[in-house]
């Protein structure tokens, strides 16, 4: 089994100049490359911390952490991970197609051919294509988590890390992300990491859920969902047993706060 991520009693939080807020405590935890595991926890918990640790975008402050077997900071130098922020940070001023670029734009004074023909496959992907030339304001909010998707695509991400992507969305729009999301998954096999607030959207994506609790943060329930789910990860919503993994996630989180 090749490993994406293993944290072993990891501790993680932030260092201020007078003291330092521990967030997660003793994590310890084992994911195979390729899975989809999403995250559940109360606001506050260190969702968000823990995919900053990941990516490499905070150090932990105790234990161990790697990232395909090495330390995360490689993965990012290598532009093996890709981040899509709780709230979506396109640059207003920029189109679409730029915004997807940004990341390799940045720093160069012309693009290549590669970039461009990637540029262009992502939007086409996404089906962004004939919005590329518009600015963020032209957009609905799920156009916007499109291209901030497309833009933590550029790179080839071997890792995605999701931080709540879809929560402002209606659930029409939402549910269809998923399965967008799910066909992506599927076709590159990145490995997943997706926050989420809503459970049925968790036991809906995730191969795999967790439920981290707080004060301190930790974690309170690690479930499979590979034998209950179809062939690559497929289930219905409605079906009695995704039903009763969901009453059981809300009983973990009811206890998780
Ligand atoms: N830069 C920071 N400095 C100090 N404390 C921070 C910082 N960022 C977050 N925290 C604290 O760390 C804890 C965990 O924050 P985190 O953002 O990981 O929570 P979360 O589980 O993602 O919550 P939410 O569901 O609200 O997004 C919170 O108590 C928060 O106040
Ligand atoms: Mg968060």
């Amino acid at each position: 089994m090749a490993v994406a991520v293993e944290a072993r009693s990891l501790d993680a939080g932030y260092r201020g100049r007078h003291e330092t807020v521990k967030v997660l405590v003793g994590l310890d935890l084992v994911v195979e490359a390729g899975a989809f595991v999403a995250i559940l926890g109360p606001s506050g918990c260190g969702k968000s911390t823990f995919l900053r640790i990941v990516a490499d975008l905070l150090d932990p402050i105790g234990g161990e952490i790697s990232v395909l077997g090495e330390p995360p900071r490689n993965i990012r130098i290598r532009r093996d991970v890709g981040f899509v922020f709780q709230d979506s940070t396109l640059l207003p001023w920029r189109t679409v197609r730029d915004n997807v670029r940004l990341p390799l734009a940045v720093g160069r004074s012309s693009l290549t051919r590669e970039i461009k023909d990637r540029t262009d496959a992502l939007l086409e992907m996404m089906g962004l294509s004939a919005l590329a030339m518009r600015h963020p304001h032209q957009l609905s909010g799920g156009q916007r988590q499109r291209v901030a998707i497309a833009r933590a695509l550029l790179g080839e991400p071997k890792l995605l890390m999701m931080d709540e992507p879809f929560g402002a969305l209606d659930e029409i729009t939402r549910d269809r992300l998923n399965d967008e999301l799910l066909n992506l998954w599927r076709r590159t096999g990145t490995t997943i990491f997706f926050v989420t607030h809503s459970i049925a959207e968790a036991v809906y994506l995730g191969e795999r859920v967790l439920v981290l609790a707080s004060n301190p943060g930790r974690l309170l329930l690690d479930r499979d969902l590979r034998p209950i789910k179809a062939e690559g990860n497929r289930c219905q919503r409605e079906d009695p047993v995704i039903v009763a993994v969901m009453a059981e996630m809300r009983a973990a989180l009811e206890q998780a706060s």
